[in-house]
């Protein structure tokens, strides 16, 4: 059994909950939340067990610990990874890393040279409509993509007591807060690494962030491939939308909801064909495969997935969109890369 501590029990951390309480090869061995709010919630959630305000006060308290979750806002972290480096725990961390590439590529040396392994928490990589994309690329079921458009559409009000509310004030929200899975799985779908991007960020009249909500970006990835992203938190519409639609060098591959709805199409055929998808259970069915994956890796020595080093690469997507549209010139991902040493 793998004792684990989950620091962070806001919307994430309640998911976090469910998926290391539901498995066969983990427990959950104490509660970490600096909001006594938090942490009384999750205890009558989640039944009684340790519980503690930092992670410091847990791992004092505590012998008998084998790896962290960290599901707290992706800031001032270091700390953290410093203590678990300390006791030599692995630990699974919520995307993004840090809301900073240099920041992130720090975090990642400090694991590195502790020899701790570090996952990020990229949830939607093991999605059944992911793995199932991927493998109708792979297979080559409409030939070889050329090109994409990546569409989200989503009124996301920031307010509501279900959703986390620190990204209202944040710089850059829909960025880092979201399109960090969107860029990622651009990544790890088509298996090829971003060149360059042209983006604009952008504020509507009737934004509630202060931050910039929308992002419109187009991608060049390696062998010619353009993706043409529309990210927005502050479309005018509370009913969501979405489409990633592939086109390739036989047809289209096209995915219409977040959580799956796939299919396909040769160029002359007039009708999709869906692809079958096994049931699931939003945020959690897609975590428990990411936490599997995390206990395979600590327990049974299986390859690392979601490394934060590998993380970096989409992070940097991240800040070649904002250096874009700061300048209004094109970026190239290996000069923000070669900036942090990263290259
Ligand atoms: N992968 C996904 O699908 C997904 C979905 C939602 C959020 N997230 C990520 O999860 C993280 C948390 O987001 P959230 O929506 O749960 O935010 P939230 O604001 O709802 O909850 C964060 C919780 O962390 C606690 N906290 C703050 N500092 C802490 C510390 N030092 N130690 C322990 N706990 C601390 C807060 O008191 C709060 O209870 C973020 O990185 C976010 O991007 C990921």
């Amino acid at each position: 059994m793998l004792n684990v501590i989950l620091a962070g029990l806001g919307v994430r951390g309640r998911h976090w909950a469910q998926v290391i309480q539901r498995s066969k090869r983990a427990a959950l061995a104490a509660l970490v939340d600096p909001s006594a709010e938090a942490l009384a919630r999750a205890l009558a959630e989640f039944g009684e067990r340790p519980a503690f305000n930092s992670v410091a006060a847990a791992l004092d308290a505590l012998e008998d610990v084998d790896a962290i979750v960290l599901a707290n806002p992706p800031m001032r972290r270091e700390d953290i990874i410093l203590l678990a480096c300390a006791r030599n725990l692995p630990l699974l961390i919520e995307k993004p890393l840090a809301l900073d590439l240099e920041e992130a590529s720090r975090l990642v040396a400090i694991a590195e040279a502790a020899g701790v392994s570090l996952m990020v928490g990229l949830n939607f990589r093991y999605l059944a409509v992911t793995q199932a994309k991927r493998r109708l690329l792979a297979e080559r079921t409409v030939g070889a993509v050329e090109f994409a458009r990546f569409t989200y559409e989503r009124w996301r009000d920031g307010r509501r007591p279900d959703l986390n509310d620190y990204p209202l004030v944040m710089d850059q929200p829909m960025l880092w807060e979201q399109s960090i899975h969107h860029f990622d799985l651009m990544r790890y779908v088509y298996r090829r690494e971003p060149l360059q991007v042209q983006c604009q960020s952008w504020n509507p009249s009737w934004s509630m962030y202060a931050g910039d909500s929308n992002v419109a970006a187009l991608f060049e990835f390696e062998g010619g491939l353009r993706v043409n992203y529309q990210g927005v938190w502050q479309g005018n519409w509370a009913a969501p939308g979405f489409e990633w639609r592939s086109d390739c060098t036989d047809g289209i591959i096209s995915q219409r909801e977040e959580f799956g709805a796939l299919f396909y199409a040769r160029r002359d055929e007039t009708a999709l064909t869906p692809v079958a998808l096994p049931p699931h259970e939003r945020w959690i069915s897609e975590t428990r495969a990411l936490f599997d994956a995390f206990v395979g890796h600590v327990v049974d020595g299986a390859v690392l997935q979601c490394s934060g080093r590998d993380h970096l690469r989409s992070l940097a997507m991240l800040e070649a969109c904002i250096q874009s549209s700061a300048s209004g010139s094109r970026v190239h991902i290996r000069d923000v890369l070669t900036r942090t040493g990263e290259f």
